[in-house]
């Protein structure tokens, strides 16, 4: 069956030295035995002091934000699937509408980044979800299907059984206002049936799709009890560890 995960995006946020405090703190506030399998998506220039700092204990697993699309070579600045591998990350956040939107990221670009984490043996925890015009005019679910047909859907079944899903619809990101359990539910119900088109029922039941979007401990159980919504990516309550352990808590 499929695992619940809690993953925090920490965005652009934190010095190296608050970083590792926030890792620590995490770690100090969990025991191991949460129902959720913990992530820290934090900044790359942090992954190897964050894997340093939590020492494997706990099950608690780190997330680069990004990777390139390319294997390697004359792309200054960019970082690749293989460089995020070797400083101790297990997971790579694909497909953020931030990344989307300011870094005009498409599904296909995406589709490379796909390959290119499963390629070098990192979990994507792969993004998706409408903007508010595309909700207003009840064009939602045919919107994220198709960035999930586009990115995903050329991948082997065995491929796609590593992948994991987050629904974040962008009204509700850092906007204080949360998608409704409802809402929630049905979108995740919906891409559960798209998956299953493709993959069968057995490999959607066990893809594990998380809600992001200004999840936070005052709603969390309300969204983790919905039968289709398997965990959260967490972005401004994860930079408080106390926040953040409250949310990975809520199942
Ligand atoms: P938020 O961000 O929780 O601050 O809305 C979620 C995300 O962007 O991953």
């Amino acid at each position: 069956m499929r695992k619940k995960i809690v993953a925090g995006n920490w965005k652009m946020n934190t010095s190296l030295e608050e970083g590792k405090a926030l890792a620590a703190d995490v770690l100090a506030k969990t025991t191991g035995s949460e129902e959720a399998q913990i992530v820290l998506g934090v900044p790359a220039t942090h992954i190897t002091a964050v894997v340093e700092t939590l020492g494997g204990k706990n099950g608690i697993g780190v997330a680069a934000q990004n990777c390139s699309d390319k294997v390697s070579g004359a792309y200054t600045g960019e970082i690749s699937a293989s460089m995020v591998k070797s400083t101790g990350a297990n997971y790579v956040i694909l497909g953020h509408s931030e990344r989307r939107e300011y870094f005009s990221e498409s599904n296909e670009e995406l589709a490379e980044k796909v390959n290119q984490a499963l390629a070098n043996d990192l979990i994507p925890i792969f993004c998706c979800g409408e903007p508010l015009e595309v909700r207003e005019a009840g064009d939602m679910y045919p919107f994220v299907k198709e960035q999930l047909t586009e990115s995903l859907f050329h991948l082997s079944a065995e491929d796609f059984s590593k992948i994991v899903i987050a629904y974040e619809p962008i009204w509700a990101i850092g906007t204080g206002k949360t998608a409704t359990s409802e809402q929630a539910q049905e979108m995740h119900a919906e891409l559960r049936a798209h998956l299953a088109s493709k993959y069968g029922q057995e490999a959607a039941d066990n893809c594990s799709i998380l809600y992001g979007g200004s999840a936070k401990p005052a709603n969390a159980p309300e969204l983790f009890a919905c039968p289709d919504v398997d965990g959260g990516l967490i972005g401004g309550a994860s930079l408080k560890a106390e926040d953040f352990v409250a949310v990975v808590t809520s199942f």
